[in-house]
């Protein structure tokens, strides 16, 4: 039997074009997402390309009770999974207090909680096994404060903070894992964030998902800690360091604020 990564949020952005770079390398795949036809053809399409074993699951992962379906399911199957891509994650925006409860409880669940969850499951299973590797998805929001998205930057910076705790704890046990942090990348994230993209599109930070994928995949090869894309987003990253963090606040929620919908 294959020796599968299993990919979260890959029917779209950045997700997909992380399936796509792996089934390239000849990786089979478990992708999963809420959209069944979406994976459907995302699978049969891969497989098709690139003559890899490709499953696909669908699963809310905000749904305590789905995630526990999943992993009871892939722990029933024997499947060995040498990889886990914890990318599935939403943003939103407009201030905290005037949000449904509901969203933002949403946030943290698929952000927060799926994500240590998988972390904890799967990365125990690799860690009893003698080896694995773990790619969770954070952002350059991770780096700072984002007044307007405070709850999303925050979820960031938790999934920022937990991969390089983990990378220490699991690397005697032969885990490696690492942390995505891209910029602004293309893709549904700013209109379900309820963000106005337009003003970004002709920003040179802006980087396709293939863009932000190549350069990862490259970066896990060499199992690098904190993968930027970007030199641009890696000089946005390190910038909160240089000043005070009042300065830093003001600049990234005037920033967010110019791009809330008038
Ligand atoms: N785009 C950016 O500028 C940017 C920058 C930094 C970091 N990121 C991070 O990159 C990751 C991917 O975002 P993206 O830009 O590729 O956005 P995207 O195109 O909206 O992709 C999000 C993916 O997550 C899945 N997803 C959403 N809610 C889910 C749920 N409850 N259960 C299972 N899957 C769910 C979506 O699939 P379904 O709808 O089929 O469920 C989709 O495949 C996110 O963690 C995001 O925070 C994005």
């Amino acid at each position: 039997m294959p020796r599968y990564a299993l990919i979260t949020g890959a029917s779209s952005g950045i997700g997909l074009a992380l399936a796509e770079a792996m089934a390239r390398r000849g990786q089979a795949l478990i992708l999963v997402a809420r959209q069944r036809d979406a994976l459907e053809s995302i699978a049969c399409e891969l497989a098709q390309r690139f003559g890899v074993d490709v499953l696909f699951r669908v699963c809310d992962l905000s749904e305590p009770l789905q995630l526990s379906g999943l992993l009871h399911e892939l722990e029933q199957s024997g499947r060995q999974i040498e990889m886990l891509v914890n990318n599935a994650g939403f943003g939103n925006s407009g201030e905290f207090v005037e949000q449904d409860w509901s969203r933002e409880q949403e946030l943290i669940e698929l952000n927060i909680l799926a994500l240590a969850r998988l972390c904890h499951a799967i990365g125990g299973q690799m860690a009893r096994n003698g080896g694995g590797q773990i790619l969770n998805v954070a952002s350059v929001a991770a780096f700072q404060p984002g007044p307007w998205m405070s709850n999303y930057y925050a979820s960031k910076a938790y999934v920022l903070h937990l991969s390089e705790g983990l990378r220490a704890e699991l690397k005697p046990h032969g885990v490696k894992v690492s942390v995505l942090c891209p910029g602004p990348t293309r893709s549904a994230f700013f209109r379900n964030a309820n963000l106005e993209a337009r003003r970004l599109d002709g920003s040179k930070l802006m980087m396709s998902p293939e863009e932000v994928a190549l350069v990862t995949v490259k970066a896990l090869q060499r199992n690098k800690a904190i993968i930027i894309p970007g030199w641009r987003n890696r000089l946005l990253a390190w910038s909160p360091r240089m000043g005070p963090r009042w300065l830093v606040r003001l600049i990234a929620g005037r920033v967010i604020r110019s791009a809330l919908p008038r």
